[in-house]
């Protein structure tokens, strides 16, 4: 089966929660709705599962439209963000639920339920109750109640926020690997953009109740279509700065007050238009290197210089946290080095070798990208 949203609206009162969104989900495709706390998410997933009605636009599950159908009619499982499992059950009675309710013979629910406990590891908890179980332990019941049985499509609401870190990599990994035998289109909702990237094939970014842009986790990471979309994802956030355009015999520089690159020929030819007039750079704290790690040649024209403020160790290396004079105070730039910075560099000045190839510029007024084409992305 797909999924398919064209311009799907849905008001309250007169301000329009989600605003004639478009997206397809194919057929085992898992697709990720992010976005901030607001934006939309919750109100759309529950009108594809039919608990929320369809103000305007276009529902349709294969060809056809389902606007007016049932919720059980739809066939879909939903995981919902305040899982609330039931208390005076058991974990065995609380996943045989939605067995039950839709009449299953009870040597099917017999054999279902251990699976799907097993799915989740918790086949050894089936005759407690929910007060007895962690928080860990109470969400997988959730997962397992509503993902028990066969459904033609899967919704889950931020199902992994009440988790601490360690759990919420694991749960993740349960519902994937879950994902992997049921193959069937799956949308899955959170604010946590490293969630989204992970997890999805394909995922949109919602903002305001509109869709920002859709496309592979990939594709948002190299080609963000806005400034928001290009700083909503990525940790830590891409560095964005104010910054004229100068035009210099065949080269086009990027000039700030604390800096100035010379922009290769894959980004300057799309920049015509805008040469001589503001525009907002963006550089990932990845595309920052120490001028001897650079993969590239590094020169003046591809050089900034900052101040370390904090260096702070990662997994693959250091974040260095800096700054750099700007016209109305410091600007602030990370970058994450794949080695660690010594401390001694504290206080210091340091180069910074930009990736000019991976540069993003977006129009300082619209914040659209003038690099990717919106209508292409
Ligand atoms: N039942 C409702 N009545 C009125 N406003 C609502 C209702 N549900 C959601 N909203 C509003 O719609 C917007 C989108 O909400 P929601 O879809 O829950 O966002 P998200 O899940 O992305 O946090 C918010 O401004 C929210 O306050
Ligand atoms: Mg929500």
């Amino acid at each position: 089966m797909t999924i398919t949203a064209s311009r799907l609206t849905k008001r309250f009162g007169d301000k329009a929660a989600v605003d004639g969104v478009d997206f397809e989900v194919g057929e085992s495709e898992f697709f990720v709705l992010v976005g901030p706390s607001g934006c939309g998410k919750t109100t759309t997933l529950r009108m594809i599962a039919g608990l929320e009605s369809i103000d305007d636009g276009e529902l349709r599950m294969n060809s056809v439209v389902v606007n007016e159908t049932r919720p059980r009619d739809r066939d879909i499982a939903m995981v919902f963000q305040d899982y609330a499992i039931f208390p005076h059950l058991s974990v065995h009675e609380n996943i045989a639920y939605g067995l039950r309710s839709r009449r299953l013979a009870s040597s099917v629910i017999r054999q279902r339920v251990p699976d799907a406990a097993a799915t989740f590891r918790i086949e050894h908890l089936l005759r407690r109750k929910p007060r007895q179980l962690s928080g860990g332990e109470r969400q997988r019941v959730a997962l397992a109640r509503a993902l028990v049985r066969d459904a033609q499509a899967y919704l889950y609401d931020e199902p992994l926020s009440n988790l601490d870190a360690q759990l919420r990599h694991q749960a993740r990994e349960d519902i994937l690997a879950l994902h992997q035998r049921q193959r069937k289109p799956t949308v899955y909702v959170t604010h946590d953009q490293s969630e989204a990237m992970s997890m999805a094939d394909r995922m949109a970014v919602m903002r305001s109740g509109r869709i920002e842009q859709v496309g592979t986790p990939r594709e948002l990471y190299e080609n963000p279509v806005s400034t928001f979309v290009a700083y909503f994802i990525g940790t830590p956030s891409i560095n964005l700065f104010q910054a004229t355009l100068r035009a210099e015999v065949e080269d086009v520089w990027l000039e700030a007050p604390a800096f100035s690159l010379r922009l290769p020929p894959s980004r300057a030819r799309a920049l015509a238009g805008h040469v001589g007039g503001p525009i907002t750079a963006g550089i990932r704290p990845e595309d920052l290197h120490p001028p001897r790690q650079a993969p590239f040649e590094v020169g003046e024209h591809n050089t900034m210089t900052a101040r370390v403020d904090l260096v702070e160790p990662t997994t693959a290396g250091s974040t260095v946290y800096a700054t750099m004079p700007g016209p109305a105070g410091d600007l602030d730039v990370a970058a994450s080095f794949g080695a660690r910075l010594p401390d001694r560099f504290v206080g210091q000045e340091v180069p910074l070798a930009v990736d000019l190839e991976k540069v993003h510029l977006f129009d300082a007024v619209t914040e659209r990208s003038v690099l990717v084409d919106a209508r292409a992305a």
